[in-house]
């Protein structure tokens, strides 16, 4: 049985839904001697802003049950440093190439984006506006910044914008609804969900932000409901993002309603999760007798749980 994992996300084909998340695969190319980066769907670099940052102050990562909590702080070289070098080594790979970006404003997206416009090797740009990790406000929280950064980036675009959300907020149904209205060829759903911890040794908190993002395993059933709430009210593409180890939670991803998944903790883990994830899909179409792995996307069964 000839097995088909090819997916089209927004016009971008990807040879197979696995793409790695933002944030937990460095810029990309780095991974090179450890696994085959020519088997992935695509990369999502990590998140990259207009000046260099340094990000917050350690510790900003701590292990909590069943997952992850970081506060980065979207630690990069800034986007000329980025074009000038990472991008250069990424686009030898041979598989789409989806820049992660974020800003303060909808000035500063659209100076980023015009950088890279000038680029070639670009698939699409995933709009980071769901970073809990910054001292302001949550971007897609404000829904008329969100709906201007989108707006504004997609006149000058040259490639499909996806809007990467937060799944902190009521209705992220409503929420992927107006990305889409704003011009959005797709959402990403979702980012970490804001959380701490503390060190009961010392009274302190695990991160020195005190806040941070939780990702991996535990998160996987909320972020799973997101997907499955927004895909009912949007018709632009969905990459499902959180907690994804398996390929089976990738078939639950899509299943639910993604057409592409991004797989974040279980890759900073073993980038090899990657490739196994790939793999494990395979298994359960052929077990399933599925051809091509388009035909399950949002074709779970809701009439009967078991
Ligand atoms: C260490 C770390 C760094 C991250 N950095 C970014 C980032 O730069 N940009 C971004 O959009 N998301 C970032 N994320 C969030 C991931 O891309 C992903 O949305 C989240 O971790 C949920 O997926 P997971 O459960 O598979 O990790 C980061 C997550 C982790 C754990």
């Amino acid at each position: 049985m000839i097995l088909d994992l090819g997916i089209n996300f927004a016009g971008i084909k990807l040879k197979n839904p696995v793409l790695t998340a933002s944030g937990t695969f460095g810029y990309g190319y780095e991974v090179g001697d450890l696994i085959s980066l020519k088997k992935l769907g695509g990369i999502i670099t990590k998140t990259i802003t207009l000046e260099n940052r340094l990000g917050n102050v350690q510790p900003r990562i701590a292990e909590v049950s069943s997952g992850l909590l970081n506060s980065i702080g979207l630690q990069n070289i800034g986007i000329k440093a980025f074009v000038e070098g990472p991008l250069f080594k990424l686009n030898k790979i041979g598989v789409p190439i989806i820049v992660s970006i974020a800003g303060n404003t909808t000035e500063e997206y659209i100076k980023i984006v015009k950088i890279l416009t000038m680029q070639i090797g670009i698939s699409a740009i995933e709009l980071n506006l769901s970073c809990p990790n910054l001292k302001k406000k949550i971007i897609c929280h404000d829904v008329f910044l969100m709906q201007d950064i989108i707006r504004n980036v997609k006149k000058i675009s040259k490639v499909p914008i996806i809007a990467k959300l937060s799944p902190l907020v009521t209705d992220i149904a409503e929420l992927a609804l107006f990305a889409q209205e704003a011009g959005s060829d797709g959402v990403t759903l979702a980012n970490t969900y804001p959380a701490m911890a503390i060190n009961v040794k010392t009274f302190k908190p695990k991160l020195s932000s005190v806040r941070g993002g939780l990702s991996g395993a535990c998160i996987k059933p909320m972020s799973l409901r997101c997907v499955y709430d927004a895909y009912q009210n949007i018709n632009i593409p969905i990459i499902g993002c959180g907690g994804i180890t398996n390929g089976g939670d990738a078939v639950e991803f899509m299943l639910s309603g993604a057409t592409a998944i991004s797989v974040g903790s279980a890759s900073l883990i073993s980038p090899k999760n990657l490739i196994k994830i790939i793999d494990e899909i395979k298994d359960i179409m052929y077990r399933k007798n599925i051809v091509s792995i388009k035909e399950i996307i949002g074709f779970v069964n809701t009439k009967n749980a078991c």
